[in-house]
Order: structure tokens, then sequence, then C-alpha cells
């Protein structure tokens, strides 16, 4: 694997470009089989879903439509605030549509949960929720995956479009950070 500037702040990789390729096919190639006769409006969540949501549609062989929204619920950190702000709408009305949400990881699960109540008041056909990580064991608020492509250990991860402070979204691996990015920063 070529070395990248960044990688010197990893202290481990979690999931591998190859690994994170596969599986987006995999999931893809699911949702395909899945929607097969229903047209899915993908909303992706930003600003983390980016580069799997790129990936993704890629990886769906069907006539499919996206849209976006974004949401705020951490304040730079690392710690959920459990307020969540929609800081960018939708484009277009879903009443009708099969939507399916795709985000980076649920975590605690407040985002995840404010938004698919706040889109099943939009009466959606259907509602479903893809993510490409699922840390369940810092659940706080229930929310049904459909798609999962990894369990995540409770570790704060970056890299596909996961941050710390803004920053390593375009690393191609998902991975952990060492200690010391912590304290210099
Ligand atoms: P929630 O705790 O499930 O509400 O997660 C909300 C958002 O926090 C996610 O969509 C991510 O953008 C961010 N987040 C949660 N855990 C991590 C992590 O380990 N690394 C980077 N961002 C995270």
């Amino acid at each position: 694997m070529e070395k990248r500037a960044l990688d010197g702040d990893i202290k481990k990789v979690l999931y591998s470009e190859e690994a994170i390729r596969a599986k987006v096919k995999e999931i893809g190639a699911e949702i395909c089989r899945d929607y097969r006769n229903r047209k899915v409006l993908m909303v992706g969540i930003l600003n983390g879903c980016f580069p799997f949501i790129a990936d993704l549609v890629r990886a769906i062989d069907a006539p499919i439509e996206v849209d976006f929204m974004s949401v705020s619920s951490y304040g730079g950190g690392m710690q959920s605030s459990g307020v969540v702000r929609i800081l960018k709408d939708l484009n277009k009305t879903i009443v009708g549509r099969h939507v399916l949400l795709v985000e980076d990881i649920i975590d605690t699960g407040l985002t995840g949960r404010y938004l698919l109540e706040n889109l099943q008041t939009r009466h959606p056909a259907s509602l479903e929720v893809c993510s490409l990580l699922d840390k369940r064991d810092a659940r706080a608020e229930e929310v049904p995956i459909r798609y999962v492509g990894f369990d995540c250990p409770l570790e704060f991860v970056v890299g596909y479009g996961l941050d710390y402070d803004g920053l390593y979204r375009n690393l191609p691996y998902i991975g952990v950070l060492k200690e010391e990015v912590y304290t210099h920063r």
C-alpha cells in the first residue's frame, strides 16, 4: 500500500481500503436485489457519508435517486451532544418514496433516531437505514439498521468520511488515531 502523509497519525487500521471496497460491493448487490421492483431514493447524511455513498451508488446497477441532508450533532469533538440540528434539508418531498438513509456510522443512535422520526412524519412508502459502521455497544437509542457494513468496536474512528475535528475524512481506510494526536491539538 502506498504511504500517505496522514498515515503517521494512525495507531491501527480497522478496515482497509480493500475490505471497504469488497463490503460496499456486497451491500450494493443486496440493495439492488431488495429494491428490484421499487425505485429507491438514497438519502445521504452529510458530511460523513460522502465517500461511502459515492462508492455505494456505483455498486448499484439499477435506477436510483440521491438526495442529501446535513445534520450536526457533535460540536467538533468526540462526544454526541444529543441535540440534532438540520443544517440542510432534502431538496424534494419523499411522500410515497422508498427512502434509504445512508450513514457513515451509527454510534449512540441519537442522530439516526431523530432522522427516522423526522422522515417518518413525511409519509415515505418505506424507510430503511444503511450504515457502513455500527458501533452497537455505544447505543443509547434503538435504530433498526437494514444494511450494515462492519460492527465497529467502542473506539473513535477516522477515515473514509469520518473525521476528527474536520480532519482525516480523506483517508481511504478507517482507523484509530494515536493518542498524541488528541493531546497535541
Ligand atoms: P450518533 O452518536 O449515532 O448520533 O452519531 C452521530 C454522528 O457522529 C455520526 O454520523 C458521525 O458523523 C459521528 N461519529 C460517531 N462516532 C464516530 C467516530 O467514531 N468517529 C467519527 N465520527 C463519529
